[in-house]
């Protein structure tokens, strides 16, 4: 431990310069205009792959963009950790809202982050949580302490529903098998209070398109004559919730796994302050399902949101005018045992049938993928617990997310190995939003705490 701390200490400055290079490839996936970029990032990813000790890199072409793949293996009986990552990013839109541009790394501190944080798109959402794992393997190669078989492998789809890994993972399951798999892609509670994420949820996306006249119309000559598709598609949408903010779609809780009073308490166990929660938002008061307290609706229950609408008139001054057309992206996030696929085809029956005569609705599924839950009495969960308890002297407390990583429950499908969920983010790190930053403690923390894991995996492996 000494050791360890010692080496991050030495090398910290430059792990963070490291990782600031590898911030400014703005490596988003959704967007083509950035693809040489995103190619560009898993060249440079594969290369930190060869620094860092591993004895065979490569890079695996797939349909989409390439999957790097690396590994050292040091004693076939051994035990073999299997690292997953995304070297990919989410569009930085709001571009304005940055107070520093997205791809321009800087150092800044903030209440949560003293020490300071770095701010970027992808320092937490995962390039800085996946460059951990780079790092942790350096360390232990360089102070001989690699205990075990590592592989690595890091994705650049994972922003988009992580279509080719899927398609690698079926095909290289021998090259793949391993005895646990390592994520760092989730958060924790607070940098005093670490947690293990135990759950994941589903996520069903989709799109759907309301069509009326064949025209725009002038709003006056055919105006309450006509069915509106933005007034149609608004009022469709209301009735998706009901006045307990239950999702209506017949059949949609069918499979819903309830918890039990006893884990319900258990989980009401975690430090959690609504007040804290309400000014960090800006918000009044919080919103949802009837009978679910906030921790439960983010975590256990499925939901039901729009990610998007638009049609019709929205550029400057005033255009009377009714659409063809309106459209809105929605996701559910669903629980373990809901089915996306059967979901999807739940959502696309119902929103089909609730279209009025006068207009024609077109529903598109996007991508989708299960939920996931780990027990926590597995070796994985032990070992990341007591590596957990040595770097910030409490132990960790298991907790489910709302977040998703649906490859994760393909992983067990296909290769039958359980996933630990050791994240170092927090969720006011801002993934997914404008000023993502990721803090210098956390990244440190993260390098210190993964060899221990590996430590204790193979010893209570043995
Ligand atoms: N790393 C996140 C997921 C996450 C974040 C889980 C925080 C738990 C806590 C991942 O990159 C992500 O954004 N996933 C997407 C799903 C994907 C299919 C686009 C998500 O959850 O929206
Ligand atoms: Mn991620
Ligand atoms: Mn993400």
């Amino acid at each position: 431990m000494e050791n360890i701390k010692s080496y991050v200490q030495q090398h910290k400055d430059r792990f963070i310069n490291e990782l600031i290079e590898l911030l400014k490839i703005p490596s988003v996936s959704a967007d083509t205009a950035y693809s040489q970029d995103v190619i560009d990032t898993a060249e440079a990813v594969k290369e930190s792959l060869s620094k860092a000790g591993c004895d065979y890199v490569e890079t695996c072409d797939t349909p989409g963009y390439p999957i790097i793949y690396g590994e050292k293996i040091i004693d076939p009986n051994l035990p073999t950790v299997l690292v997953y990552g995304h070297y990919d990013v989410q569009p930085p839109d709001p571009l304005e809202l940055w107070t520093s541009p997205p791809f321009e790394p800087v150092i800044k501190t903030t209440d949560i982050h003293p020490e300071g944080a770095i701010f970027a798109r992808g320092a937490c959402d995962d390039k800085g949580q996946m460059y951990m794992h780079v790092k942790a393997l350096e360390l232990m190669v360089q102070s001989n302490t690699l205990p075990c078989n590592v592989k690595f492998m890091i994705e650049g789809e994972e922003e988009v529903g992580s279509a080719s890994l899927a398609w690698f993972v079926e095909r290289n399951q021998e090259k793949l098998k391993n005895d646990v798999i390592l994520i760092s892609d989730t958060g924790m509670i607070s940098n005093q209070q670490p947690s293990i994420t135990t759950g994941l949820r589903g996520l069903s996306y989709v799109e759907v398109e309301v069509t009326g006249p064949n025209r725009d119309l002038h709003s006056g000559l055919y105006g309450g004559a006509v069915a509106n598709p933005i007034n149609i598609l608004a009022k469709m949408i209301a009735s998706l919730h009901d006045e307990n903010n239950h999702i209506t779609i017949p059949g949609f809780y069918d499979k819903v796994e309830e918890l039990s009073a006893e884990e319900r308490a258990e989980m009401a166990k975690a430090p959690f302050s609504l007040e804290k929660y309400k000014n960090a938002l800006n918000i009044e008061d919080v919103y949802g399902e009837k009978g679910y307290v906030t921790n439960e609706r983010n975590s256990i229950r499925p939901t039901l949101d729009v990610n998007g609408i638009w049609g019709g008139y929205t550029g400057e001054g005033a255009k009377t005018v009714i659409a063809s057309k309106a459209f809105a992206k929605i996701s559910m996030r669903l629980v373990p045992n809901q089915e996306w696929e059967e979901i999807t085809e739940l959502f696309t029956k119902h929103f089909t049938s609730l279209a009025p005569a006068g207009v024609t609705v077109k529903v598109t599924p996007h991508h989708g993928g299960q939920g996931y839950v780990t027990p926590i009495d597995s070796i994985g969960y032990q070992a990341a617990n007591k590596a957990y308890t040595e770097t910030f002297g409490v132990p960790a407390i298991p907790v489910r997310s709302g977040g998703s990583i649906p490859i994760v429950a393909l992983f067990e499908k296909e290769l039958k190995s359980k996933t630990i969920l050791m994240g170092f983010g927090l969720d006011s790190d801002a993934i997914h939003s404008p000023n993502e930053h990721f803090g210098i403690f956390n990244y440190l923390k993260g390098i210190e705490t993964i060899p221990l894991f590996y430590k204790y995996f193979v010893e209570l492996s043995k």
